[in-house]
């Protein structure tokens, strides 16, 4: 399938109707999976964090929050929300610079529900690196990764095996690893094989 990147005046339309459709449900379930696992609040990065539901998740929490997104549009959402939900303003920190050319600040805490994956493929290795660096000591990541069975994995997308997802955090401490196959949704209802390694790791001290 063809998707419009980073830059492409139709991103932000393209994503419009993921954030629309999503946006009556509540927070991505993957974050109860989180939760047992969180660190001392610190600094939290939402890569991709679209229209902001992780994000008031994060400071709800107590997490000042870094939210990245390449969507200027999705941003402004994020930013409203955020402005509704009654947080110090100080609290949040935005950035639309894609992901291929991010540079992450350090954290305690990085979360990327269903976006990292997202990253143009020649840039992933790149991405993943500058996103581990910036694990603080003791600090979690927690995210999805493709497999390849999936009906999105294309040349397009970053997706891994599972040996490769493995090798992606080698020297990291596994919390959480959950590899999902199986025939369901999209967000916008069309029929989808899903292939996904949740996954909640964490740097060690
Ligand atoms: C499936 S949505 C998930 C959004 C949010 N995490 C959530 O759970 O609702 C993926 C997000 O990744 C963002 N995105 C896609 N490609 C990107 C890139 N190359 N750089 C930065 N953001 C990107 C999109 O704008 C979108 O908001």
């Amino acid at each position: 399938m063809s998707r419009p990147g980073p830059g492409d005046p139709a991103f932000s339309e393209y994503w419009k109707e993921f954030h629309d459709a999503v946006e009556p449900r509540p927070y991505n379930p993957f974050l109860d999976v989180l939760e047992p696992y969180l660190p001392s609040p610190g600094l939290a990065l939402d890569v991709g964090s679209g229209r902001g539901k992780s994000t008031v998740w994060l400071l709800d929490r107590g997490f000042d929050v870094w939210a990245q997104d390449a969507d200027p549009v999705a941003m402004a959402g994020l930013v409203e929300r955020v402005k509704v939900h009654g947080v110090e303003p100080g609290r949040l920190t935005t950035s639309t610079v894609p992901f291929e050319e991010a540079e992450f600040p350090a954290c305690t805490l990085a979360v990327s529900v269903f976006s990292l994956f997202f990253t143009h493929p020649g840039a992933f290795d790149r991405v993943w690196a500058k996103l581990r660096r910036a694990l603080e000591p003791g600090a979690v990541f927690g995210g999805q990764l493709l497999g390849p069975n999936d009906d999105w994995a294309s040349p397009e997308l970053s997706f891994h095996s599972s040996s490769e997802a493995h090798a992606l955090f080698n020297g990291l401490e596994i919390l959480h690893w959950e590899e999902v196959e199986r025939d369901g949704q999209t967000a916008l209802g069309q029929s989808k094989h899903w292939h996904v390694f949740h996954i909640v790791a964490r740097r060690p001290l």
